[in-house]
């Protein structure tokens, strides 16, 4: 079981309570393969997607997975709700709640806004994405992706590059992976590099040819120039030329180091074509793990027990 009513982060969760979503993750997705791939478990409960800020892949997994729990969905645009007239962030949830919803999920701009919400509600919190703090669901799917390619995560060699400071996948990212017993290398330019990265666990490497030697696999983050509030590096070309993930710094790393990028990709600044079309890449196999641990996530903060989901998938 988990223990807290809410998904805010991957810090404060255990070991096990990771394995437990990823493991049932792993049930949803046989139910995904099914011709008929949903199941009636929450046909009683009622969810609401708060989106601020955009999101393709995110939004559109949760609601699939929501619509596959058999979830009624109520989807909230920021653009268009009285958000723009002054109403505040509280104010709109007690609103939503009114109409007994009983879980929300939500992507916000500010760090923090996602336990802001849960402190204050009843309901069920699972954070899309909260500023540059974390985006849990991504860090869970990077995993399982990575889990189904080598087996375990313990011990295993993974290395982060890119846009640390401003990135909540790379905090995610770093929380997990370090809790399962993976080893993480975060690479980027010195000023995109938080100075807490040791305490998180994680080894820093400025050289990406160098970081990449013996990975196990390698997740490039998209260069984030919309919450970079000061210019951190001369330019995408400048940025490109030392830190853009190619073939032939692939051909160097082992043959099983595999790529993954949350997306959305800059092609050819953080990542060439070559490497994100090709024989190397799990990209779309994140995406199909996204709407299974998002089914898992909802299912186990539902009360769904782990012990019943055998019986509840029949
Ligand atoms: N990976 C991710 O969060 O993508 P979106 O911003 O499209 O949701």
């Amino acid at each position: 079981m988990l223990r807290n009513k809410d998904l805010l982060d991957l810090e404060s969760l255990t070991a096990a309570e990771i394995k437990l979503i990823l493991d049932t993750a792993e049930a949803f997705l046989a139910v995904m393969r099914r011709p008929v791939p949903k199941v009636p478990i929450l046909r009683d409960k009622t969810i609401v997607n708060l989106f601020f800020e955009s999101s393709t892949r995110t939004r559109i997994s949760f609601e699939l997975a929501e619509k596959r729990l058999s979830a009624d969905i109520v989807n909230f645009s920021a653009a268009t709700s009285s958000l723009s007239k002054g109403e505040t962030l509280k104010d709109t949830v007690d609103n939503i709640l009114a109409m007994r919803a009983d879980m929300v999920v939500m992507r916000h701009s500010a760090s923090g806004a996602a336990r802001y919400l849960a402190d204050r509600i009843p309901a069920g919190v699972v954070n899309a994405g909260d500023g540059m703090h974390e985006h849990p669901t991504q860090g869970l799917l990077d995993m399982l992706t990575m889990r189904q390619r080598m087996g375990t995560l313990q011990g295993k060699r993974v290395v982060i590059v890119g846009d640390i400071m401003h990135s909540r996948v790379a905090r995610s990212n770093i929380w997990g992976l370090t809790k399962m017993g993976a080893k993480v290398t975060v690479c980027g330019p010195p000023p995109m590099i938080p100075v807490q990265m040791e305490e998180m666990g994680c080894t820093v490497d400025y050289d990406l040819r160098h970081a990449i030697e013996g990975a196990d696999a390698i997740n490039v983050l998209r260069i984030q120039l919309e919450r970079q509030t000061v210019q951190t590096f001369p330019g995408n070309r400048e940025y490109a030329r030392l830190y853009r993930l190619d073939d032939e710094m692939l051909a160097a790393t082992k043959p099983s180091c595999f790529v993954l990028h949350p997306g959305p990709m800059n092609r050819d600044v953080e990542i060439t074509s070559e490497v994100a079309d090709g024989r190397r890449q799990v990209i779309l196999d994140q995406v199909t793990n996204g709407v299974a641990v998002r089914m898992a996530v909802i299912y186990l903060l539902s009360g769904g027990a782990p012990e019943n989901l055998g019986e509840n998938l029949n």
